[in-house]
């Protein structure tokens, strides 16, 4: 007998998918195809869940029945490939499994083929989650047969199809821009490709396609998207990875109102996939001020817990630890907590170590407990005037129970350690409301920042932003207060996007580059090309990148980027399943005139 085939029919061909299978199918004659996910033999009646990227579907063999099926049935273990022929029935009475929406109905087959076997896998797949990360991107392959892994790629699959459909209905041209280029200047470390055939020289692969963009606009294509690869050699967290893909846009002859228009739109499309209904325009909000109340260029709006900022009241103080820092350009800011009041004297010494971490490098954290009996109690308050505590309470609207935590330093120090206070606290004592979707834009940038190591001024997003019209005037005199016409899309307190309108104008360009200290040799060296076409009839334009990974992300409430995406990159950017970055020949190093030089 054979024990891998039982078909009447020369080949078994899919008429249906197991998900799909209810009450309603029933009678009918159909033929699933599949991984085995679970088998189970029940006083001799083997019941097998068949499962597809649908889902599950109960296949039963009963030797009473059909012998010869069951003999196939006996020999099948998990994740085998079978496909199986027969009529579809209700389940009988008192053995259904409403939690399952094909579980009504059953299928005793009549024939069956058995296509691949498999060995024991190195986890089970419904354990996966318990799995060492590691582990599961080793074998990716089946990590992503998972149900959950399915869904989740089922859904970028549809938001990426939304936003293409929205982008082809406003007459946008996909275009292609290349993956063998020179360095693009989006800020991280490039990846690099040797030349064989031009000794010593290197490729870049594109942190963006920023450059090949606006020359497509130079080109005279109105409008262009183009759902890009983008490869940056940086530091890696949950929402970053080295290689990512970007929904990139640019449109010439429009102003930011048509880039906010359309990229509302585009995203308005992608949340609906995800059953979320937003309202547009979608608010906006000064890069200031989100620095100044919440210390982030990406506040999470889910939760208030803002800064309040006592700079002032405190530089007349006799504390000196905060009179003198306030005196000096640096700031005295708290956050007014509830919730904290009885913790112990261990757990608030763990806030204070979070703040003064190297990653946030605070010099303190002071606090001020306003118990409900009217009683105060803290390290610092002995310093204080009670005039002082009143207005204090005043400005942070204090209340019985609860608790100011300040933090005196410069204001950058002041807005890192700080802000990571209050989302570390969001987090904790669950003010987040998790049903919210907080997206909003935020406007009004500086166009540069001041690097005090370096001692010169920096691009905030990069040297291409052009600055806004009202403020070029400044240029010269002030160039710390020019504004850039730049905007960040921000959900739930991640940046899911960013652009700007660009400088299309040479002399404006040149000068941006000298005031950035880039020498105009470098900068021909790096964008001549680019620089090139702005001075032969460049439109004006502008654009936007949406991460298309942390956008899905978000959507599909996953907390890592390597969730959404196929074959990501552990956090030391390797990938355990090909094992790359690998070694190569000396001979192929040879080749490319490249000489190994080991790490000491
Ligand atoms: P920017 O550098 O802000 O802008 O990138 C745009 C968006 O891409 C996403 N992103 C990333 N996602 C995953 N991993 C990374 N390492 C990563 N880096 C960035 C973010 C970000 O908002 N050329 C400009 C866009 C423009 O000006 O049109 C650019 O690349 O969601
Ligand atoms: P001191 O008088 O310096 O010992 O500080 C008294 C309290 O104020 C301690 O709890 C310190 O952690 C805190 N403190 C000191 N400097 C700062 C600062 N710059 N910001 C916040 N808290 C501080």
């Amino acid at each position: 007998m054979n024990t891998e085939t039982v078909a009447k029919s020369k080949k078994l061909k899919r008429t249906h998918y197991c998900g799909d299978l209810t009450e309603s199918d029933t009678g009918k004659q159909i033929t699933v195809a599949g991984w085995v996910d679970t088998s189970r033999d029940l006083g001799g009646i083997i019941f097998i869940e068949l499962r597809d990227h649908t889902g599950r579907f109960q296949v039963v063999a009963d030797p009473a029945k059909n012998k010869d099926i069951h003999k196939v049935f006996e020999g099948l273990r998990n994740e085998f490939v079978i496909i199986v022929s027969g009529t579809v029935t209700k389940r009988p009475s008192g053995t259904e499994n409403p939690s399952q929406k094909t579980g009504i109905v059953e299928m005793y087959p009549s024939e069956v083929e058995l296509l691949n076997k498999s060995k024991p896998l190195p986890f089970m797949l419904d354990q996966a989650e318990d799995v060492d990360e590691n582990l599961r991107l080793k074998y990716r392959f089946l990590d992503l047969r998972r149900e959950t892994m399915q869904k989740t790629f089922l859904i970028r699959h549809k938001i990426t199809q939304a936003i293409r459909t929205k982008l082809n209905e406003l007459d946008f041209y996909e275009l292609e821009s290349p993956i063998l280029t020179k360095a693009t200047p989006e800020g991280a470390r490039d990846y690099l490709v040797p030349s064989r055939v031009q000794p010593g020289k290197f490729f870049a692969l594109p942190q963006s396609p920023q450059l090949f963009k606006q020359l497509f606009m130079i080109s005279g294509f109105p409008k262009y998207y183009q759902i890009a690869r983008c490869f940056r050699d940086e530091d890696l967290r949950a929402d970053r990875q080295p290689e990512f893909t970007q929904v990139d846009i640019e449109m010439s002859f429009i102003d930011m109102e048509d880039i906010i228009s359309v990229v509302e739109q585009i995203i308005t499309s992608a949340f609906n996939v995800a059953g979320i209904d937003i309202s547009r325009p979608f608010p906006r909000m000064d890069h200031e001020k989100a620095m100044s109340l919440y210390g982030s260029d990406k506040p999470d709006l889910r939760f208030g817990l803002e800064f309040v900022d006592l700079t002032a009241l405190m530089a007349k103080s006799e504390f000196k630890s905060f009179s003198e820092i306030a005196a000096s350009s640096g700031e005295v800011k708290c956050l007014c907590v509830s919730g904290i009041s009885e913790y112990s004297r261990k757990e608030m010494d763990d806030l204070k170590a979070l703040c003064m971490s190297k990653d946030f490098g605070a010099k303190g954290l002071a606090w001020i407990t306003f118990k409900s009996d009217g009683s105060v109690s803290s390290p610092i308050a002995k310093f204080f005037k009670d005039e002082e505590i009143n207005e204090m309470k005043k400005l942070a609207n204090v209340k019985p129970g609860d608790v100011l935590l300040f933090i005196a330093d410069k204001p950058k120090i002041v807005a890192q350690a700080l802000g990571r206070l209050r989302l570390y606290l969001g987090e904790k004592l669950n003010l987040i409301d998790k049903n919210k979707h907080s997206l909003f834009w935020i406007v009004n940038f500086p166009l540069f920042e001041y690097d005090p190591v370096e001692k010169r001024l920096n691009s905030v997003n990069h040297p291409f932003t052009s600055p806004k019209s009202e403020d070029i005037h400044l240029l010269d005199s002030n160039p710390e207060k020019v504004k850039a016409a730049a905007y960040d899309i921000i959900y739930n307190g991640t940046e899911i996007g960013g652009g700007s309108i660009r400088i299309h104008n040479t002399e404006l360009q040149s000068k941006i580059f000298k005031i950035l200290g880039l020498d105009e040799e470098i900068a021909k060296e790096k964008f001549g090309f680019l620089l090139d076409a702005l001075s032969m009839g460049a439109p004006p334009h502008g654009g936007l990148a949406l991460g298309l990974d942390r956008l899905v992300m978000l959507l599909t409430g996953n907390k890592s980027i390597r969730d959404v995406i196929a074959f990501p990159k552990t956090q030391t950017a390797t990938c355990p399943l090909t094992d790359a970055p690998g070694n190569v020949s000396d001979k192929q190093l040879k080749e490319l005139h490249i000489k190994v030089v080991e790490p000491k």
